[in-house]
């Protein structure tokens, strides 16, 4: 039987926290890393996350992406909570509803940007013509058509991040989780990062994405402040 959440679902609270924390160890010595949070984002929306080093941020994409599991509470996405769901299913849903940019991109260096792109749907088992042309699609959507037959170590910084959000687009994926995607960049790749995120959510995809960076933030439609786990303010 196939538990994966689709779109009609749950179209009001796309993603929603509820009550969630997450506790590393136990006893004395456990590390409250996260919450209790609780939190709606919308389908459609850019949600920026920022906060001090060690305030929950990467923990919280974690919980949104089924990579982790809550210690209490329940992360729901399209109303489906995602601590119920089999490890089949589970694993589904990161490669066919939940796409990931990491801080180190983790392009394979003996792949072509295309390749790149295409590899989670041909590891999806999507037949490889069919792969390309949809890699060749998210290329485009983050302006990078063009330099598809390139090996990663012959694009720039900013170049290899549009690489890893294009892959991270790929196929019908409705969420987009980025941890720091513009650290390592300069400010103006930086801002043409958040712009593709921007454009990205106007067509109806959501994305969570943290950041350190005020003026990043600032392309989101809302930005959440965490600080020792803890939603402490929220602007828009
Ligand atoms: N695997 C882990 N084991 C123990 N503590 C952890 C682990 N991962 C994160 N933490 C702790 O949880 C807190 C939040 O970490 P993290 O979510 O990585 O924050 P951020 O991404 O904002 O820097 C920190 O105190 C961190 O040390
Ligand atoms: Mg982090």
């Amino acid at each position: 039987m196939n538990h994966l959440p689709t779109p009609a679902d749950h179209a009001d609270g796309f993603l929603r926290f509820d009550a969630v924390s997450r506790v590393y160890g136990s006893g004395p010595t456990s590390v409250r890393a996260l919450g209790p949070i609780t939190l709606d984002i919308h389908a459609g929306e850019l949600v920026a996350i920022m906060g001090p080093s060690g305030s929950g941020k990467t923990t919280l994409l974690s919980l949104a992406g089924a990579l982790d599991k809550p210690t209490q509470g329940r992360v729901l996405l399209h109303g489906s909570e995602l601590s119920a769901l089999s490890p089949d299913d589970c694993s589904r849903l990161r490669r066919q509803t939940v796409g990931f940019v990491f801080q180190d991109l983790n392009l394979l260096p003996g792949l072509t940007a295309l390749e790149n792109v295409a590899l989670p749907l041909e590891l999806d088992g999507v037949a490889q013509i069919e792969a390309h042309d949809q890699a060749r699609e998210a290329l485009q959507g983050v302006q990078l058509l063009e330099l598809a037959d390139r090996f990663p170590e012959n694009l720039s910084g900013g170049e290899q991040q549009r690489v890893a959000i294009a892959r991270a687009f790929v196929g019908q994926r409705s969420l987009l989780l980025a941890d720091e995607p513009t650290g390592a960049l300069d400010s103006v790749t930086g801002e043409i990062i958040m712009q593709l995120l921007r454009d990205h959510c106007g067509r109806g995809k959501t994305a969570v994405v943290a950041t350190h960076n005020s003026a990043h933030a600032a392309w989101a439609d809302r930005v959440l402040f965490l600080r020792d786990g803890e939603l402490i303010n929220e602007s828009n």
